[in-house]
């Protein structure tokens, strides 16, 4: 399976992914490409490091479609056959979605549906809550919408700031979405065993 990474800043999920790939944790599958909408994005000299293709296609002003329709290409050239979006912030046009259907996936660090968007861990904190933690889920239109693949509880201490809170959930992310892929790979095997 080739498998296309989107990031936006620091790349600890899609290191995580690299590296699960390269290990054979993740089997049968290859990392095509890394592709970020920021030139500065931490993360791009962590996937060059690793010998894997990295892009940086910024939006420049252009509308929402004209920059997915770029990111769109850039993946099926290298045949990409899963999208991880990992820490990539910006919401996906219909038009990316429609290209690759139920072959898109994310990580968000809360208990989705609770929580989508921004700001999570200063929200959850507010409210009081006593367990947060990450989902990966299928990316429909909808923000932070789309059927659950994982999830992993974390707890909520006293006294916790965004940051620690933000910091225990982020050591649960990297295990919980290369569970994720997996679990999409043996979904995937399962049905081609089942076609042939
Ligand atoms: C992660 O915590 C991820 O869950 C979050 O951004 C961080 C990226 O970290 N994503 C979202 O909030 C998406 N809605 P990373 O760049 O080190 O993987």
């Amino acid at each position: 399976m080739k498998i296309g990474i989107l990031i936006s800043g620091r790349g600890s999920n899609m290191v995580a992914l690299v590296e699960a790939v390269g290990s054979g944790e993740i089997p049968g599958s290859e990392v095509a490409v890394v592709i970020s909408d920021k030139a500065d994005a931490a993360g791009l000299a962590k996937a060059a490091e690793r010998g894997v293709e990295t892009l940086v296609i910024e939006r420049n002003g252009r509308k929402r479609e004209e920059h997915d329709a770029e990111i769109v290409a850039a993946l099926n050239d290298r045949g990409v056959e899963l999208v991880c979006l990992a820490g990539y912030m910006r919401l996906l046009s219909p038009l990316f979605v429609q290209a690759f259907p139920d072959r898109i996936i994310n990580i968000h660090p809360s208990l989705l549906p609770a929580y989508p968007g921004l700001n999570v861990h200063e929200r959850v904190i507010a409210a009081g809550e006593k367990t947060s933690g990450c989902t990966v889920h299928f990316v429909h239109e909808d923000l932070d919408a789309g059927p659950i693949i994982l999830q992993r509880e974390v707890p909520v201490f006293d006294g916790d700031t965004p940051e620690t809170l933000s910091a225990r959930i982020l050591e649960q992310e990297h295990g919980t979405y290369v569970e994720a892929v997996k679990k999409i790979l043996a979904t995937k095997s399962n049905e081609q065993t089942e076609r042939n």
